[in-house]
């Protein structure tokens, strides 16, 4: 127990920027994942705000149902898959954010001792999660020589996996993965689902989709959804569900767990094991928060109106993709396809001492092992032509060039 980290160091990172930025310094904080307006605000959707207003006092101060409020996740269900087949084969609890999903998901498909898998890039709380319920992660090699999805490390890693613990969980978290950013292509979608679905045979295999940054992929970055159908019938498909990003409730703390299952009993059972893992961990979740949710998600008028606010979020958001990618590969910075969403990763032979140097011009990044994580999300358009000059400056030095 001595030997834990305190603090998240993304969180610490982000205390010395502030730090700095109040004693008056020109600080550019690109280490938080959070969406901020280019004048530095913290975006929040008006269609929330007004979803909140019509929520009564009396309703959102009872207690939730242990497994969340129906209706919140039979919207949150539709607004995953639609209303297809997979909808129907579906249920689902509410969680914690989407962090509380990712757990539920390793305490209820992992016993002790056993390991999730996921890529050499991951969002490092999967690694918390795992460890502090006494399980752990093993990864695969994410990028392949060209830069691609490196398919064939996923399947040899699957395939020892099935064969050291006669089970597996896959964790992924696509469109917009955190750290890198990265989506799969179509290609690649196909590619991973008929691993899944040649190895789903000899033993249990579920994959967890960690769908946070959903919302934000570039057209065509939903059709992981059209390979699922085919998928269920060779995996337990899991979903961790949230409105943190989407909906801008980061502190909310609103999410849900999804899982898709034809056969009614098993249905039943999952639900069972989920909602005792609801009642054993929080009791209920926040019950404002569901039924605002909700309001968003069933109501046309808030629909309407949340749809545009998301399409500015986007929009925001793509116009800093694209000044990155065209001032990045202007400099020849190396770094994974970015599409969209909130991070980016630029690859350095020596992340923390670019990450050192950065922060020494008042830039603040997150040191990853061989690269540093950029939070596109918190840099605003008119800093992204310092941020690249700075990047350069960090990576070269890296390079010892
Ligand atoms: C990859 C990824 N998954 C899940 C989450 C969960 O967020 P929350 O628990 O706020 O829903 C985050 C938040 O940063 C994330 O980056």
């Amino acid at each position: 127990m001595s030997e834990r980290p305190g603090d998240d160091p993304i969180f610490s990172l982000n205390a010395d920027a502030r730090r700095r930025a109040a004693a008056g310094e020109d600080i550019l904080n690109a280490t938080l994942g959070a969406l901020i307006s280019d004048d530095g605000h913290l975006l929040v959707p008006p269609s929330v705000e007004q979803a909140y207003a019509r929520v009564p006092l009396e309703r959102s101060s009872a207690y939730a149902p242990i497994a969340g409020e129906p209706s919140f996740l039979k919207a949150v269900v539709k607004d995953t898959f639609g209303d297809g087949p997979l909808s129907a084969a579906s249920t689902a609890v509410a969680t914690a954010g989407g962090t509380g999903a990712i757990l539920h998901a390793i305490t209820s498909f992992l016993d002790v001792g056993q390991t999730l898998l996921t890529s050499d890039y991951f969002w490092t709380p999967y690694r918390t999660i795992a460890s502090h319920t006494r399980r752990a992660i093993e990864t695969f090699r994410m990028f392949d020589e060209k830069g691609g999805f490196d398919l064939r490390s996923f399947e040899g890693a699957l395939v020892s996996q099935i064969a050291r613990q006669g089970r597996s969980l896959i964790l992924l978290n696509f469109p917009c993965h955190n750290p890198t950013g990265f989506t799969l292509n179509a290609e690649e979608w196909k590619g991973l689902t008929e691993i899944i679905e040649r190895h789903g045979q000899s033993a249990p295999v579920a994959i967890l989709f960690d769908i946070a940054y959903a919302k934000f992929g570039a057209p065509g970055s939903e059709r992981w959804i059209d390979r699922l159908e085919r998928l269920a019938g060779s995996a337990q498909i899991l979903v961790a569900w949230s409105a943190s990003k989407a909906f801008a409730q980061y502190g909310a703390r609103i999410g849900a767990l999804i899982a898709v299952q034809h056969d009614e009993l098993e249905r039943q059972k999952i639900a069972n094991a989920l909602s005792f893992a609801c009642r054993g961990t929080w009791s209920n979740c926040n019950h404002g928060g569901m039924l605002a949710l909700t309001e968003i998600l069933t109501e046309p008028d808030l629909q309407e109106a949340y749809s545009k606010d998301l399409r500015e979020m986007v929009d925001l958001l793509n116009r800093r993709v694209e000044v990155f990618n065209a001032a990045a590969s202007r400099v020849g910075l190396t770094y994974p396809r970015y599409e969209g969403g909130f991070f980016v990763t630029v690859f350095t032979p020596d992340a923390k001492l670019t990450a050192k140097k950065m922060s020494e011009q008042g830039v603040y990044v997150v040191p990853l092992e061989g690269a540093v994580r950029i939070a596109m999300c918190s840099t605003p358009e008119a800093s992204i032509a310092r941020l690249v000059d700075t990047l350069e400056i960090g990576v070269r030095e890296a390079e010892g060039k």
